[in-house]
């Protein structure tokens, strides 16, 4: 009963039931916004505009990121680490990957958006990378898939190409080969490793990647690829300047994964910080009783409720 009363107290300063808060404005940027486009990523390269990328896992964060222009969005398996709460990418399955990638692209209709191959979604054959690169593209509408690895993995990207789908490159710390690589540390350090990284690189884009991710690789092994590269987009997360673009993980940009942030990253705005407060300020406004307050509830009219109150006798 105490809902009616209330109602009742407070009915004429209550909004119309269904009036929404106006729209903000990142709505209309993002239907306002042209949907990006391969000949759109390589006209950034040839007019020496670096391409933004962030990760992405969800709706509405996808439908800020559109809204903010970002040039391309990946709904990386590291949703795994950042959504799921597991200790390595490794656990994420391709049902996992579809479900998140769809609803980032309902959130982001312009971005152009790349599916993260999971763990053994592409290692085992040619025909299973195929398939599975199918499945992102059908199932949920991105525009390209992601894949780790280098000349190992050239007839997985070969065979994705072929089959009309665009692909990208990931070499350097390539987080599904973790323990191979004795854990997240820089790569190609050494001169013969470096060499690898660029030869693997050169066997990417021959096997026909559109963009290369170069992931915590030196600066000047990240420019050397990039200077080589013909017809590739080079990315470079914590790989310094001197790449096409730029790539973070949208938790360790924001504040938001809890257990650390990696040095390659610059928070670029502490929204963990405020959601921690806010959470603080719900707790503190429900133990007070301060939350609710009028316009946070609905009431019922006096005649209903009388005729409520005859019917329960
Ligand atoms: O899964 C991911 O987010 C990635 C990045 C680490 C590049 O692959």
């Amino acid at each position: 009963m105490w809902w009616s009363v209330v109602g009742q107290r407070r009915r004429r300063d209550r909004p119309a039931l269904g009036r929404r808060r106006p729209a903000d404005r990142s709505e209309a940027t993002v239907t306002e916004r042209k949907r990006m486009t391969l000949p759109g990523l390589f006209a950034k390269v040839a007019e020496g505009t670096p391409i933004t990328w962030l990760t992405c896992y969800d709706y509405p964060t996808a439908h800020m990121q559109d809204g903010a222009g970002i040039d391309m969005i990946l709904v990386g398996d590291s949703l795994g680490m950042t959504m799921l709460g597991y200790d390595s990418t490794l656990p994420v399955t391709m049902d996992d990957m579809i479900r998140h990638t769809a609803a980032v692209r309902r959130g982001a209709p312009n971005a152009w958006l790349i599916g993260d191959m999971p763990y053994m979604s592409y290692q085992p054959s040619v025909e299973t990378a195929i398939r599975n690169a199918g499945r992102f593209m059908a199932e949920t509408g991105c525009d390209s898939v992601k894949l780790e690895g280098g000349a190992e993995m050239a007839d997985r990207v070969a065979g994705i190409a072929r089959a009309g789908i665009p692909v990208i490159g990931h070499l350097g710390l390539t987080p599904q080969s973790v323990s191979a690589l004795g854990g997240f540390r820089l790569q190609g350090k050494g001169a013969a490793q470096a060499k690898k990284i660029i030869d693997d690189a050169k066997a990417l884009e021959a096997a026909g990647a559109f963009c290369i991710l170069l992931e915590l690789v030196p600066d000047r092994v990240c420019k050397l690829i990039t200077e080589r590269a013909e017809h590739c987009i080079i990315m470079s997360l914590g790989s310094g300047p001197d790449a096409h673009g730029q790539l973070l993980i949208y938790h360790d940009a924001f504040g938001l994964y809890p257990k650390f942030t990696p040095r390659m990253a610059h928070v670029f705005a502490d929204a963990g910080a405020v959601i921690r407060e806010g959470l603080d300020g719900y707790v503190r406004a429900v133990t007070e009783r301060t939350f609710p307050s009028p316009e946070n509830w609905f009431g019922m009219k006096d005649e209903e409720y009388d005729e409520l109150l005859r019917r329960l006798g």
